[in-house]
């Protein structure tokens, strides 16, 4: 007999073939001697008959008397990684329970012999994505549970939205059948989700640049609707563990891990890059603005500031939102800021220097750093010199000198022991001028007819300002140097 028997840690219970199923179809009475001669000539418990062929490690192969007699290979819960391999079950399952393990993703090839499956339970597994081609060996399929994975809902899915919807295969739960990624459509039913767009094959020649000119094609996988920014696209793309992004004809954002196989594997619209024959006739809709999905983080350059006002920051980051932790540089705690889209943040130094900003930024399980230096100085000083010695009825010298700062203005006054006032600054008016006391500033004339803006000008030009004059007093005042 070709099966074989390797797995020695088989619980599998072998049966023996005996009278009293000669009540079932001969098939059965045939299948059970074959059984029979293929297995150990020791005879096990005769209530329970297990199926031709291997069984894997920890897994039941046993035949169920229902309606119609099956081979029920149960491997629930016994802590999968890894679907089984087709040469590790007996041929002639009917029935295969994988129900809550670990399963991540389903070999095709599992499927190769066993031609006869009529129910499969997957459920409870880790399965993102399951390829096409599973439907071809799945023929006589009746019943299938997917439900509690968490499914990719892409559109390398669309072919199994449209497979179960046609109705050929009864569906377990599919209520709870749901979509984990992408983030938008997370907990959604996959059966209720919309894969319309996955019509419409987004493709991009996108140009590999160590390699000088050749052109990779990519292919886009998922789609979500929206009208997104190619930055929009790129959090999106990201989020969902992406590799290359770019904008569909309605701005929608398409996203491509670029896997091979793709859909276009051995066509010859494989070649769509590299022949523009080809191009054309492949019906591929070239997508738009795109990248390859990336998470980077720059700070952009601070200004100086003074100790005395706040140091405002801010670092720009390809993905959002994100998570932050910014460290000043100068020895204050951290600040951390998580799941936030404001990357904006002040500090205040209390001492000048040239400090090191870095800010950490993680998103997805990505750690990126950005620094900059941000330069902290003291505010202009002034100096006041005093003399040491103030003698009567001998003229008082107070110096103010200015060490960098500009517009300095200085107004001053001497006031008496009573407080009234005795001196005040007068700002040094050209001869030629007319001294207001009350608006304590000068006015100069400038006998010309000019227009208002070369008035102006003229004004600025001497250090002041062009000044209409509303006080009586003033005017009369002025009115004299006219005259003169
Ligand atoms: C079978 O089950 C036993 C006990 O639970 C475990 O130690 C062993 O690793 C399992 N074998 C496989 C191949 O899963
Ligand atoms: C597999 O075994 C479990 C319990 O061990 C049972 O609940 C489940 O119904 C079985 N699966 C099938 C398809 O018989
Ligand atoms: C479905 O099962 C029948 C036997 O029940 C078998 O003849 C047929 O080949 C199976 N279909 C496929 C696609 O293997
Ligand atoms: C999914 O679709 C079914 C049938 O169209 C509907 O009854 C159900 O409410 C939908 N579920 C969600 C979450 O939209
Ligand atoms: C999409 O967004 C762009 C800019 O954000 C805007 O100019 C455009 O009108 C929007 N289009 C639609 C259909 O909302
Ligand atoms: C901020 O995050 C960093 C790194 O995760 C941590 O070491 C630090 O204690 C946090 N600071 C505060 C104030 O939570
Ligand atoms: C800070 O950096 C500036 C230029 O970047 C430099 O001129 C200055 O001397 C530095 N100050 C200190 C305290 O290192
Ligand atoms: C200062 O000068 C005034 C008048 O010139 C005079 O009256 C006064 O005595 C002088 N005071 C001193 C301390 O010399």
């Amino acid at each position: 007999m070709p099966f074989r028997n390797g797995q020695t840690l088989s619980k599998q219970k072998h049966g023996a073939c005996f009278p009293k199923f000669g009540l079932f179809s001969s098939l059965l009475f045939t299948f059970c001697c074959l059984e029979a001669s293929a297995s150990s000539p020791e005879q096990g418990d005769s209530s329970v008959r297990s199926c031709a062929g291997p069984c894997p490690v920890n897994c039941t192969c046993v035949i169920a008397l229902g309606s119609s007699v099956s081979c029920v290979v149960n491997c629930t819960n016994i802590g999968l990684e890894r679907g089984p391999t087709a040469t590790d079950l007996p041929p002639g399952t009917n029935v295969l329970d994988l129900s809550r393990n670990r399963i991540s993703s389903l070999e095709t090839s599992l499927f190769d012999q066993l031609t006869v499956l009529r129910e499969l339970d997957l459920s409870h597994n880790l399965i993102s994505t399951i390829e096409e081609s599973i439907r071809d060996h799945l023929s006589n399929l009746t019943e299938i549970d997917l439900s509690r994975n968490q499914f990719l809902c892409d559109c390398k899915l669309s072919w199994l939205v449209s497979w179960l919807q046609e109705g050929g295969v009864r569906v377990r739960h599919p209520e709870t059948m749901l979509c984990y990624q992408p983030p938008d459509l997370r907990f959604q039913p996959l059966l209720n989700i919309s894969l319309l767009t996955c019509g419409v094959t987004y493709a991009a020649c996108l140009e590999i640049l160590p390699s000088g000119g050749d052109k990779e094609l990519v292919i886009f996988s998922s789609s979500t609707p929206g009208n997104f920014s190619r930055k929009e696209c790129n959090s999106v793309c990201y989020g969902a563990s992406q590799l290359y992004g770019g904008l569909g004809a309605r701005r929608e954002c398409l996203c491509s891990t670029n896997d091979e196989p793709n859909r276009l594997s051995g066509s010859p619209c494989s070649a769509f890059c590299t022949k523009p024959n080809v191009m054309k006739e492949c019906h591929l809709t070239l997508a738009h603005d795109v990248f390859a999905v990336d998470f980077t983080t720059s700070l952009l350059a601070p200004p100086p500031v003074s100790v005395h006002s706040p140091a405002h920051l801010s670092v720009m980051s390809s993905v959002m939102p994100v998570t932050l932790s910014w460290d000043f540089g100068d020895r204050s705690p951290r600040l951390n800021a998580s799941e936030t889209s404001d990357l904006t943040t002040r500090h205040k130094y209390a001492l000048p220097g040239n400090y090191t900003v870095v800010v950490t930024a993680w998103a997805g399980n990505k750690e990126v750093h950005a620094r900059g230096e941000q330069r902290v100085t003291l505010p202009p000083l002034l100096e006041l010199r005093c003399p040491s010695l103030v003698v009567a009825n001998q003229s008082l010298a107070v110096g103010l000198i200015n060490w960098g700062g500009v517009s300095v203005a200085v107004d001053w006054r001497i006031t008496n022991n009573d407080g009234q006032e005795a001196a005040r600054a007068t700002p040094a008016c050209p001869s030629d001028a007319v001294f207001d006391a009350e608006s304590r500033r000068c006015f100069q004339m400038v006998p010309e007819v000019f227009s208002w803006a070369e008035a102006r000008r003229q004004c600025l030009s001497t250090g002041g300002d062009l000044a209409v004059v509303r006080s009586d007093p003033l005017r009369s005042k002025l009115a004299e140097k006219v005259k003169q």
